[in-house]
C-alpha cells in the first residue's frame, strides 16, 4: 500500500535515492506519488496521481537537494488526486504518512476553530496541521511529538521536515513500520527495507511510540517521553529480499517457479534431523481448539490447515476471515490458540483481529513471511515462512510456504497427541525432502497449461469445484484466476452444485476441479459428469486414473495428504498465469488490487 522514503545527506543529491526507493516499494500498490525537497532554500513539493514515472517527468531534471521525503499513496481518505497525494505541508511542517488517523475529524474541528483551513480531504493533512499547531505553541520538537502522540488515535509512520530545522528529518511511529538505514554521510528512512537496500544493509527499527531525529552524522532515537534509547543495529539478509525478476517475464512466474526451493527452505529446520527437529515447533496439546485467522490467500492456507488438524490429529480447528472475526462473538478462551497467517504481516484486518485476541490476554501465534512486520512484533510467538520477497500481488510461493509450515506444525502436534505414528511422520518428511523432484515436472509442464489457457481465456465464467481438501484448494485456484485474468471464477463445493450453481452451466462453460481423495473422488466424478451432461468442458487434476473420461486430465503423483495441496495448487497457479498472459493483463499488478491491504 502506501510507501515512505526520506533521505538526508552531507554530500549527495537525495532525489535519485528517493525515486529509487519509491520504485522498490511500487509492488505494494499505490495510486499517487509525491516528493518534498529543498530548492532555493525553500521546501518544494511535487505531487502527481498515477505512476512514479509521472512524478519523475514532473520533476525538474536539474534539481538537486541534500534533504527530501517521498511517498506513494493508496487512497483511503479522499480520492487519488495530486492534491490528496503526500507530502502535505502546513506552515512550518511537511510530512508523509502511512496509516490511518482515526480521530482526524475531531482534530480537524478543533483546528478549524484555531483558524486552520485544509486543501485536501486527507487525514494526513490534519495530522500535519496538528504537528504545526503544537510546534507553534511549544517551539520544541520533542514536546510537539509527545503531545501529538498523546492526541492521535490510529496508526502512523510519519516522516517530517521542519522549515527552520532543515538539518534534520524526524520520524514517528505507531503500528506502521519504519526503518532507519545508516550509511556514510547519508541516512535513509523508509517504511520497508526494500527502499534502502541499494544504499545500505545496516538499519534500525523503530517500535511503537518511538521517534527519531535523523541527520547526516547521527540518529537519535527516543521514547515518547523524550528518553534516548539505545537500539540494536540490524543487518539486511539480501537473499530474502531479492527484488529481481531474473529472466522471467513476470514476478508471478518467477515466484511460482521458485517453489521447488521455498517450500523446503521453510520447513528444513523442522525436518532436517527427522522426528527430533519437529519438537522445535510449539506444543499445541495444551489447547482444546485452534483458531486460524487471515485474509485472501492466507485464509485459504488456513482452510488447508483446518482440514489437516481435524482429519489427521482429531483437533478442532476453526478458520475465520479476519474482516469477519474482528466483529463477531468468537468464544475465545485461554484454551484456544489463535494462529494469524499473513504473508506481509501488515494486513489491517488481521492486525485488528490479533489485537482483539491480545486485549483479552489469550495466546497467539503468527505464520508470517516478512520479518520485522507489525504482526511479527505483536504475536506471542512467530514462525516464519521463508518464501523470500513476494512481489507479484497474487500470492503463490507464500501460500505453499504457509501450507508447508502449517503441515509440519500439524505433524508435530499429531506426534505429541499420539494421533499419528513416527513411521507415518518419517514418510511425510521424506516427501518434503524430495519436494523438488515431486513438483519440478508440474512446474515444467508449460505446454499443457498453455493449451488449457487457450481454451478458457475468452470465457466469462469459470467454475472450480471439489470436495474436502480439494474444495479448499479450488477456492485458491479460483482466486488466482480471477485476480489476474479478471475472468469471473468461483469455487463451489462439488456437492453444492445442484443446489443452485448448476443452473449457470452452459455449453463450453469451463469447470476446473481436483479429485485427490480416494474416499470422495467417486462423488466428485459424478458431479463432473452432471456438468459434462450440461455441456461443460472439464479440466481435472487428479492422482487417480480417469483416462477413459471426456475430461482434460492433469496427473499428479500419489503422495501424502500433507504434500497433495502443494501439487494440486501448482497447475492452478500456472493455468491462471497463462490465461492472464493470453488476455494481456497487468499480471504482477492487477487492477484495483494491492499486495498489502493496510486499511480496513
Ligand atoms: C491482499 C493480497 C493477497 C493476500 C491478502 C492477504 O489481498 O493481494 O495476495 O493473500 O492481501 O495478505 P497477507 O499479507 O496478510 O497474507
Amino acid at each position: 500500500m502506501c510507501g515512505i522514503v526520506g533521505a538526508i545527506s552531507k554530500d549527495r543529491n537525495v532525489l535519485p535515492i528517493l525515486i529509487t526507493g519509491l520504485k522498490n516499494l511500487e509492488y505494494r500498490g499505490y495510486d499517487s506519488a509525491g516528493v518534498a525537497y529543498l530548492k532555493n532554500k525553500k521546501i518544494n513539493i511535487v505531487k502527481t496521481s498515477g505512476k512514479i514515472i509521472n512524478l519523475e517527468n514532473k520533476l525538474n531534471k536539474n534539481d538537486k537537494s541534500n534533504i527530501g521525503i517521498a511517498h506513494t499513496r493508496w487512497a483511503t481518505h479522499g480520492k487519488a488526486t495530486s492534491i490528496n497525494a503526500h507530502p502535505h505541508s502546513v506552515k512550518h511542517i511537511t510530512i508523509v504518512h502511512n496509516g490511518i488517523i482515526e480521530n482526524y475529524e475531531e482534530i480537524k474541528d478543533m483546528l478549524e476553530k484555531e483558524n486552520y483551513s485544509f486543501k485536501s480531504s486527507t487525514d494526513t493533512e490534519v495530522a500535519c496541521a496538528l504537528l504545526n499547531y503544537y510546534y507553534e505553541e511549544f517551539r520544541d520538537v520533542d514536546r510537539t511529538i509527545k503531545e501529538f502522540m498523546k492526541k492521535i488515535i490510529g496508526s502512523y509512520a510519519i516522516v517530517m521536515i521542519i522549515d527552520n530545522d532543515l538539518d534534520n528529518i524526524y520520524v514517528l511511529k505507531k503500528e506502521s513500520p519504519l526503518v532507519i538505514g545508516i550509511s556514510d554521510n547519508t541516512n535513509i528512512v523508509a517504511s520497508d527495507i526494500r527502499a534502502i537496500v541499494k544504499y545500505t544493509n545496516k538499519y534500525y527499527i523503530l517500535n511503537d511510540f518511538e521517534y527519531a531525529k535523523v541527520n547526516t552524522n547521527d540518529v537519535i532515537i527516543k521514547s515518547v517521553n523524550g528518553d534516548i534509547l539505545s537500539k540494536e543495529l540490524h543487518t539486511i539478509n539480501l537473499e530474502e529480499i531479492d527484488n529481481s525478476k531474473g529472466h522471467y517475464k513476470h514476478y508471478m512466474l518467477k515466484e511460482i517457479m521458485e517453489q521447488n526451493k521455498t517450500i523446503l527452505r521453510t520447513v528444513l529446520s523442522f525436518i532436517e534431523d527427522g522426528i527430533d527437529s519437529l519438537s522445535k515447533l510449539p506444543d499445541l496439546t495444551k489447547y482444546k481448539e485452534i483458531y486460524i485467522v487471515g485474509c485472501g490467500t492466507a485464509y485459504h492456507a488456513g482452510l488447508v490447515a483446518k482440514y489437516l488438524f481435524e482429519e489427521i490429529t482429531n483437533t478442532k480447528c476453526n478458520v475465520y476471515l479476519a474482516s469477519e472475526f474482528r466483529y463477531q462473538n468468537n468464544f475465545l478462551s485461554k484454551d484456544t490458540l489463535t494462529i494469524f497467517i499473513s504473508q506481509s504481516g501488515e494486513t489491517a484486518d488481521t492486525i485488528s483481529s490479533l489485537k482483539l485476541v491480545k486485549s483479552k490476554g489469550y495466546p497467539t501465534l503468527g505464520i508470517i513471511n516478512v520479518d520485522n512486520s507489525t504482526i511479527s512484533y505483536l504475536v506471542d510467538k512467530c514462525l516464519y515462512t521463508k518464501a523470500g520477497s513476494e512481489i507479484a500481488v497474487a500470492s503463490t510461493k507464500a501460500y505453499t510456504a504457509q501450507i508447508a509450515l502449517l503441515s509440519v506444525l500439524v505433524l508435530s502436534h499429531g506426534l505429541r497427541n499420539k494421533t499419528i505414528s513416527e513411521d507415518y511422520v518419517l514418510k511425510v518428511i521424506d516427501q518434503f525432502k524430495n519436494i523438488d523432484n515431486l513438483i519440478s515436472p508440474l512446474l515444467d509442464d508449460k505446454d499443457l497449461y498453455l493449451s488449457i489457457a487457450k481454451k478458457i481465456y475468452k470465457e466469462k465464467d469459470i467454475f472450480y469445484i471439489g470436495r474436502g481438501l480439494d474444495y479448499y484448494l479450488s477456492m485458491e485456484g479460483a482466486l488466482k484466476l480471477k485476480e489476474i485474468s479478471y475472468i469471473h471464477s468461483e469455487a463451489y463445493s462439488a456437492g453444492e452444485l445442484k443446489h443452485g450453481t448448476i443452473s449457470l452451466i452452459e455449453k463450453s462453460t469451463p469447470v476446473i476441479s481436483s479429485a485427490t481423495n480416494t474416499k470422495l473422488n467417486a462423488k466428485t466424478i459424478s458431479n463432473l459428469e452432471e456438468v459434462l451432461a450440461r455441456g461443460a468442458d472439464i479440466y481435472l487434476i487428479t492422482d487417480d486414473n480417469y483416462k477413459d473420461k471426456s475430461f482434460t486430465i492433469i496427473n499428479i503423483p500419489k503422495v501424502s495428504i500433507f504434500i497433495k495441496p502443494i501439487l494440486v495448487i501448482i497447475p492452478y497457479q500456472l493455468i491462471a498465469y497463462y490465461t492472464a498472459l493470453l488476455k494481456g493483463t497487468d499480471i504482477d499488478k492487477p487492477k484495483n488490487l494491492a499486495k498489502s491491504v493496510t486499511v480496513e
